[in-house]
């Protein structure tokens, strides 16, 4: 049977990569959940159907994850522990299982050396209204949910047109600074194929090779 495959936040740009892996790559349908549907460009409607909607109103979320057998989540912005709160509800709701979330290097303090401290300075390591702070509490709050999440942690992200990647796993220390929003989005596609392999599971991600101080662009 086909799965439904419901992606929040997909206009974002590692959900972009991960509609052309799962496009190319497998025969889910999946269902595109939007704020603003005009930034969807190229809609396969024989694969693709758009849901308008805002992940904090309950109702626009209940009724998208009434339709799916897997969620993924690419979502940003300040109120993301609330995001997390109504998905995880919804999905209880419904008893839909797969959740991949995209979440940040650094919100277990988990970067070693020079590198750990900058990401810190930059995404306000310790403080819990920064940027790591609400991540780190959204991440809180699938890990303590009852669902087979996969959390993703991105080292900083780049547009490189590459796949190339490796992981570490949560109590490790993440390795390298930056990684491709590509190698994230073909990560996301071989998730949503293999639900057991990567239930409950946390995933540093980041491009071999790449350690340092501080990304090569800075
Ligand atoms: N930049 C880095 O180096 C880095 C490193 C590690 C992790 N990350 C994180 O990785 C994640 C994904 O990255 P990305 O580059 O794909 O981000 P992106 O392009 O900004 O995509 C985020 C998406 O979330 C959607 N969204 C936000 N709030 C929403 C809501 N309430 N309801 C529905 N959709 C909502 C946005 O939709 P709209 O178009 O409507 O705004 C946007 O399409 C982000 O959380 C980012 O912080 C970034």
């Amino acid at each position: 049977m086909t799965k439904q495959v419901l992606i929040l936040g997909a206009s974002g740009q590692i959900a972009s990569h991960a509609i052309h892996f799962l496009l190319n790559e497998t025969d889910d349908h999946l269902l595109l959940f939007v704020r603003h549907p005009e930034k969807l460009s190229n809609v396969d409607e024989q694969r693709e159907t758009v849901i308008t909607g805002d992940v904090l109103v309950a109702s626009d979320l209940d009724s998208a994850i009434a339709q799916a057998d897997a969620v993924y989540a690419n979502l940003r912005n300040p109120q993301i522990e609330q995001q997390a709160k109504n998905i995880v509800a919804a999905m209880d709701t419904h008893g839909v299982k797969q959740l991949v979330w995209i979440s940040s290097i650094g919100i277990y303090d988990e970067v070693p050396g020079k590198f750990g401290q900058w990401n810190n300075e930059q995404l306000g390591g310790g403080k819990k209204d920064s940027y790591l702070g609400t991540y780190r509490a959204a991440a809180d709050v699938i890990s303590a949910s009852g669902l087979d999440y996969t959390i993703i942690r991105p080292a900083w992200l780049t547009n490189k047109d590459e796949v190339d990647f490796e992981t570490t796993r949560r109590g490790e220390q993440f390795k390298g600074t930056e990684v491709s929003r590509q190698s994230i989005g073909k990560l996301v596609a071989q998730v949503i194929e293999q639900p057991q392999k990567f239930a409950r599971i946390d995933l540093g991600v980041n491009k071999p090779g790449t350690d340092g101080d501080k990304p090569a662009w800075y």
